[in-house]
């Protein structure tokens, strides 16, 4: 069975003094024994102080983006052994926000992807459709295009140390959730479109769901057969919600 993961994604949020305060909160509410994998998504700048905090705590540390290449003439860029030597475990790959804001494509997630898993960098690629598209029957097309393109320059035997987020973006920071229903029909679908390269590693891959997830709906969503977990913004910033939705996955 797939393990639960439960990652908080604090986008544009930690000085490094309010990162340590955070993590020794979030370390007196976490239960010892945990059934879940649990990681926290923060700023470049606050790694360093996430990944000493929670040293020998069993809580993943993930970078919110990386650059495909190792160095060169790409101001702004952080890279894979940037990261690696400060300890991070893990990288957000493709986030909406990055996407809309920044400019992310497909095309430049299809490098990313290998490139984190060849480092040894757990990737979390992050999927979704905008409401337009699901107003428009538009979802599953928008899903096989963005999944399909940044998985095709992964080796089929290395699919399944791959976590998917599935984040509608009208649900994204706007307090409206998916239904479970949606969330459950939406990742199915994701999680078959990994079959097409691997039954196996559609069975392992781990794929969880993201936009307005909070202590009262946890529970829920991640009831669904096919959500394995969280990637939670807002509600993670407080250390008892948190606390609160990593227990909801563990029941
Ligand atoms: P939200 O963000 O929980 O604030 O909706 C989720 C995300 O962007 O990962």
């Amino acid at each position: 069975m797939r393990r639960p993961y439960v990652c908080g994604n604090w986008k544009l949020w930690g000085t490094r003094a309010e990162a340590l305060e955070y993590c020794e909160t979030l370390l007196g509410l976490l239960e010892g024994e945990r059934a879940v994998d649990v990681g926290l998504c923060v700023p470049f700048t606050a790694l360093d102080t996430v990944v000493g905090a929670l040293e020998g705590q069993d809580v993943r540390v993930a970078a919110q983006n990386m650059y495909s290449e190792d160095s060169g003439a790409f101001t702004g860029e952080v890279s894979a052994p940037m990261l690696l030597e400060l300890g991070v475990d893990s990288v957000v790959l493709g986030h909406s926000e990055r996407r809309e804001h920044f400019g992310e494509t497909d095309a430049a997630l299809r490098a990313k992807v290998p490139k984190a898993l060849k480092a040894g960098l757990a990737p979390i690629l992050c999927v979704g459709e905008t409401e337009d598209e699901r107003e428009s029957g538009d979802t599953e097309r928008k899903l096989r295009q963005q999944v399909g393109e940044a998985l095709s320059d992964v080796p089929s035997e290395r699919l399944s140390e791959l976590t998917l987020a599935y984040e509608p973006i009208w649900a994204i920071g706007t307090g409206k959730t998916a239904t479970p229903e949606q969330a459950q029909e939406a990742m199915a679908f994701v999680r078959a479109l990994v079959g097409d390269r691997s039954r196996d590693a559609a069975e392992q891959v781990r794929v969880l769901y993201g936009g307005s997830v909070k202590p009262e709906n946890a529970a829920e969503i991640m009831a669904q057969p096919d959500v394995d977990g969280a990637l939670v913004g807002g509600a993670s910033l407080d250390p008892e919600g948190f606390a609160q939705i990593v227990a909801a996955a563990g029941s």
